[in-house]
């Protein structure tokens, strides 16, 4: 397996404030960043904001402030939103920097000199709210007769002189790149949407605009600025070191993973890889379209007054019962739900009362024993049961990222499995006693308790790519090192006699008192 790893999310629109769907794609490509590099990879895990375009523009407007200035404010909310979530990226990337300008005229120049870019005229239907073309033959009737997008947002009749990408020549080279490569775009059943669309036949696509400014210049020719989306792609490029060709872009690209939203699989599986094809630029492994987060089943919008602040939901609920709590119960790949009840039932359940009730428990009773890692004693068919069933679950937690399931990984099951794992442990813990048992035969409490800790400990190692920060103060009240948390650690057991701080409880019970969102 490949020791280099790179994994992007998409990069969000700042023509607003980040809601939990943002947030949502933050924390799972985050979760399985820090994955692999538990399993020992080298990461680069990119993320950022699409700053250009028309819905910029007239978002701008309509504060009546320049474009940059309100990217300059609403990238700060989403970076805020990753710092405040421990979204561990190597960066975060602004398309207003000079670099990516240079990055996107580099590609498209690329793409000039395969004789892909040719100039026209556009007539056709725009639509602002996706920056997507639509062909006539995709839009359906809304209210009224007015037409609609094929996701059901307004489209506009447009003209203007425009360059155009020859899509229509990559047809056949994609639809062989999705039977050769069917994993190249997850889950499956939008694997066959696009192929679909491929298969009915591609137009030529408008790569340029000439009735506003604000994006990235077209090279030579005064007037064109880029199609946002090819400059946006572009982003996973330049963050690697696209433009200079540097030892990091040898190393980084092609990416390993690109996750997205389930809105934007077609630019990302069927114009980026044609775009790639045309600058002769090798094609990312993976795209993987994730499912949509629905406030108690309904879409968040803001004329229905839901849209939560995330780091809102993370100040009253905690940023690890945020992350678990979504992580687990939204099926990777499909549309999840989420609502206060929801949270805290499952972070109670999961959290508090299992993991942390385990954890206090064993942790508490070594403190008031001496507070040292007590010595290990004969082990008992028990003992090995629940060491074999707690390395059993591990492997198949980590089985469910790595190999996946429908080829993609399953970030709810991997945790699912694991909390079997968790819940074994518990039972363990009150079946075998170790306060009552220490009455009689304290060299089997110690033995016990050693048990139950040196599984907690590889449970807070294979929990810590989700819940980073509430594993990481297991760890630390189980004495272990930074170097001591990966997955190659899970096997080398706590040492006899190391010295213990005193336990804390991480993970709180929470209530429903605060104000509902
Ligand atoms: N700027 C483009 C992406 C360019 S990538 C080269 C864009 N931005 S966005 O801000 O509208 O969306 C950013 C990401 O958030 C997308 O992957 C999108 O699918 C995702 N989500 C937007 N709403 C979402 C939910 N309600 N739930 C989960 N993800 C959602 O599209």
């Amino acid at each position: 397996m490949a020791q280099n790893y790179t994994i992007t999310t998409a990069i969000n629109y700042p023509n607003g404030r980040p809601h939990v769907g943002h947030a949502y794609e933050a924390i799972a490509t985050d979760a399985l960043a820090r994955f692999h590099r538990q399993s020992g990879r080298q990461v680069y895990f990119q993320t950022g904001t699409d700053e250009h375009g028309l819905k910029m523009a007239q978002a701008a407007r309509a504060r009546g402030v320049e474009p940059i200035a309100l990217a300059d404010e609403m990238s700060g909310h989403f970076r805020e939103m990753a710092d405040g979530f421990n979204i561990s990226y190597d960066r975060f990337i602004r398309t207003s920097e000079a670099e990516h300008h240079a990055a996107a005229q580099k590609l498209w120049q690329a793409m000039e000199a395969s004789g892909d870019l040719y100039l026209g005229r556009y007539e056709g239907w725009y639509s602002v709210r996706d920056e997507a073309f639509y062909d006539e033959k995709e839009l359906v009737a809304g209210e009224g007769d007015i037409r609609l997008s094929p996701q059901g947002t307004p489209v506009e009749w447009t003209v203007e002189e425009s360059w155009f990408f020859r899509l229509s020549k990559y047809q056949d080279r994609l639809l062989a790149l999705y039977a050769e490569q069917p994993d190249f775009v997850r889950p499956e059943s939008r694997l066959n949407e696009v192929a679909s669309f491929v298969r009915g036949g591609l137009s030529d696509l408008s790569v340029s605009r000439t009735s506003f400014d604000w994006g990235v210049p077209v090279p030579g020719s005064p007037g064109h600025v880029m199609y946002v989306w090819v400059d946006a792609l572009t982003n996973y490029l330049t963050g690697t070191g696209y433009l200079d060709g540097t030892e990091h872009y040898g190393a980084f690209w092609p990416a390993d993973l690109h996750v997205i939203g389930k809105d934007i699989v077609r630019f990302h599986a069927v114009y980026w890889p044609a775009f790639l094809m045309s600058a002769g630029v090798p094609l990312p492994r993976q795209v993987m379209g994730h499912g949509f987060v629905l406030h108690r089943g309904e879409k968040m919008s803001k004329s229905s007054g839901n849209v939560a602040d995330p780091l809102d939901l993370a100040r009253r609920f905690g940023v690890d019962a945020i992350r678990y709590f979504l992580l687990r119960e939204v099926a990777f790949g499909q549309d999840g739900s989420y609502s206060d009840e929801a949270i805290v039932t499952r972070v109670n359940a999961d959290l508090a009362n299992s993991f942390g009730n385990l954890a206090q428990r064993c942790l508490s009773i070594i403190a008031k024993n001496g507070g040292v890692v007590p010595a290990s004693g004969p082990a008992t068919a028990e003992d090995e049961a629940l060491v074999a069933a707690v390395g059993e679950r591990i492997a198949a937690m980590r089985a469910a990222i790595e190999d996946g399931q429908g080829g993609y990984p399953r970030l709810d099951v991997a945790l699912a499995t694991l909390w079997e794992a968790v819940g074994l442990a518990n039972e363990y813990f009150t079946h075998q006693a170790p306060w009552s048992v220490r009455k009689t035969d304290p060299a089997r409490a110690d033995a016990i308790l050693f048990v139950a800790a040196d599984v907690v400990r590889r449970l807070a190692i294979a929990a810590r790519w989700a819940i980073p920060e509430a594993c990481g103060a297991l760890l630390d009240q189980l004495g272990q090192d930074a170097d001591a948390r990966d997955f190659a650690s899970l096997d080398r057991p706590l040492e006899v006699g190391l010295p213990l701080p005193s336990p804390q409880g991480v993970f709180p019970r929470l209530t429903l008192d605060a104000p509902a969102c």
